[in-house]
């Protein structure tokens, strides 16, 4: 059964970029491949807003923020988190065999730059990472007041995942100062899953020249080497390459601020319908992300019986909660292609059977 995914990612992947797959392999090792490479990636580097290069893993994104750590990690990494994605970064640190700590924030709430300031000023930690937009909880920290912090300190690694914000808010990676910017093809950038992107400066580079242990598949110096020859270490999710150059197509046709705009008003269209209804969101309102709306189910409704409900009835699907907050919230995602009327057409088909549910 094929449902229209309101999900947080994975979500909607429009024919065009179907079709795009389909085309032919090449051999990754031929010029059709690197003119491929090429083609992605000056476009790509604009829409990282970077002049460093922009590596393309095939791999989720879970496997390029454990590369980030092995990479970027010789003293200890300081794992900032406020949501489930972040509690497993800690998790993965700690798996890596790296010296980490956690500094952690209640569910909902944003990372606190203070709290940020005061722990790297130990002077414990050479790196850290940060999730931009914590997709459990729908919550968005303010990226720009956190790199601010981080800026202070010149030998902390700064590893920013924008898994689930990346093209639909201006993420200015050099302004910024943000060394390892990682994200996916699964949200809002439209493309099926299993490929990820990550840019990395050099002050990145020169650290991973110095970590033993960095293995190969995930290892920044491989990446380089081949990036420098438009190609990447091993053999690529090819298929999803050309998924990605057909929707850069799509995103340079729309221009970045039409897309940018149309990200917000697809979310506030979907905020109002929440309010509308009695549900609180989640996260403090000027913390709610951008690309998806986390409600509590505060006017206790069965969510499940929604959910498939709609699934039924109308072949769309939203999300129920994530991890500790399965039932007690939902999530609504707004990313990618969506448009006011897709979102709406999802709201009058949840408004039409919602009333069974209510408890
Ligand atoms: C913020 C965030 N980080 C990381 C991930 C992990 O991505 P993946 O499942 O592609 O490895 C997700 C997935 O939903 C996410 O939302």
């Amino acid at each position: 059964m094929a449902y229209k995914l309101f999900i947080p990612g994975p979500i909607n992947v429009s024919e065009k970029t179907y079709k795009a797959m389909a085309a032919p392999i090449m051999g990754h090792r031929m010029k059709e491949f690197s003119d491929l490479f090429a083609s992605v990636e000056p476009r790509l580097q604009q829409l990282f807003y970077t002049k460093d290069p922009v590596f393309l893993s095939t791999s989720s994104s879970w496997g390029i923020m454990e590369g980030a750590i092995r990479n970027v990690t010789k003293k200890a990494v300081l794992n900032c988190g406020n949501g489930s994605f972040s509690d497993k970064w800690f998790d993965v640190s700690k798996r890596c065999g790296k010296n980490a700590e956690f500094l952690q924030f209640e569910w909902g709430k944003p990372v606190d730059p203070e709290a940020v300031d005061k722990a790297l000023s130990t002077g414990k930690f050479d790196s850290i990472t940060i999730i931009h937009n914590e997709t459990s909880t729908g919550t968005m920290s303010d990226i720009a007041a956190l790199m601010q912090v981080v800026r202070k300190y010149p030998e902390v690694v700064s590893i920013i995942d924008t898994v689930s914000s990346f093209s639909a808010l201006p993420i200015k990676k050099d302004e910024l100062g943000i060394d390892v910017m990682v994200t996916g093809s699964q949200k809002a950038l439209a493309c099926p899953p299993g490929l990820s992107l990550l840019s990395v400066s050099d002050k990145a580079m020169k650290r991973a020249a110095e970590v033993e242990g960095r293995g190969y598949y995930f290892d920044f110096l491989e990446f380089k080497k081949f990036y420098d020859k438009n190609q990447t270490p091993s053999t690529p999710v090819i298929s999803l390459i050309m998924a990605l150059d057909s929707k850069l197509d799509d995103i340079f046709a729309e221009g970045f601020e039409n897309r940018y705009a149309r990200h917000q008003k697809n979310n506030q269209l979907v905020r109002q319908w929440g309010y509308n209804h009695g549900f609180k969101l989640f996260p403090e309102e000027k913390y709610g992300s951008v690309t998806l709306n986390c409600f509590e189910n505060t006017i206790g409704v069965d969510i499940a019986g929604v959910i498939a409900e709609l699934k039924k009835r109308y072949s769309m699907a939203f999300d129920g909660g994530y991890g500790k907050l399965k039932g007690k919230t939902f999530r609504i995602s707004n990313m990618g292609d969506e448009t006011p009327q897709t979102m709406q057409e999802l709201l009058d088909n949840i408004d039409s059977i919602l009333p069974e549910f209510k408890k």
